[in-house]
């Protein structure tokens, strides 16, 4: 993953306005114990921040979420049905809070579609592009971090700590290619993505987000 690791802020599309940031990686990865404290960060100096995940973060898009993760459907149902939670997401929440000039941090976006059900279920990744541009356009995330860990290891976390979803239940094949089409989209976006060992200890995760914020936090402030 080191070819990905570069760590140049790029705010693009949300420049002169709020922070969208981005977490993700395969379940069981270690998104989620990051996210209060990143959100900690950005209160911490003063910023607005939202805190928000995917599917959900409105009220449709959490009970499409119950569905995604609960209730057997197709592979196309379950990939419009990410696209329409998004759609909420991001027209109802995410859009109106970076107006605002705030920082949004994202437990899962677009790159999960394309890495469960692109590479993950087999759809086709053209297909999923066309609804990405529709969907998203130009609200891109302006960092994402990955965390990366082997299938194996975040079978192991997952099974410590509660019963499966739909996704979870899937096998180890599936999220190797999962993973592995996070790491496409890593290494199409470099500037967009800061690739993080999963398994390294929580302290030098922490480390290293810091470290990022930090340099964002500049970026920010200089433009
Ligand atoms: N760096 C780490 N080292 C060891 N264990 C970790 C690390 N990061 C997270 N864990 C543990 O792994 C489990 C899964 O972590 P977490 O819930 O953050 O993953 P997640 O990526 O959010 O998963 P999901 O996509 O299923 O929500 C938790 O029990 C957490 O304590
Ligand atoms: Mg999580």
């Amino acid at each position: 993953m080191s070819a990905a690791r570069h760590p140049h802020a790029s705010p693009t599309a949300n420049a002169g306005a709020g922070l969208f940031i981005t977490l993700e990686g395969i379940d069981g990865a270690g998104k989620s114990s990051h996210v209060e404290w990143l959100a900690a960060y950005w209160r911490e100096r003063g910023r607005e921040v939202v805190l928000t995940r995917e599917p959900g973060g409105t009220e449709l898009g959490e009970r499409l979420r119950e569905l995604l993760l609960h209730t057997p459907m197709g592979q196309d149902a379950e990939l419009l049905l990410m696209f329409a939670a998004r759609s909420e997401h991001l027209a109802q929440r995410i859009v109106p809070a970076l107006r605002r000039g705030s920082v949004v941090i994202c437990d899962r976006f677009a790159d999960s579609t394309f890495a469960y059900q692109g590479l993950g279920r087999g759809l086709d990744t053209a297909w999923i592009a066309f609804l990405e541009a529709r969907v998203v356009g130009a609200h891109r995330p302006d960092r994402t971090y990955l965390f990366d860990v082997p299938a194996a290891v975040a079978a192991r976390r997952r099974s410590a700590v509660r019963p499966a979803d739909r996704f979870e239940a899937e096998d180890e094949d599936f999220f190797e290619r999962v993973r592995e089409g996070y790491r496409q989209r890593a290494l199409a976006e470099p500037h967009r993505f800061l690739c993080l060992d999963g398994q390294a200890t929580m302290p030098n995760i922490r480390e290293e987000l810091a470290r990022d914020s930090e340099h964002l936090l500049e970026k920010l402030l200089n433009t």
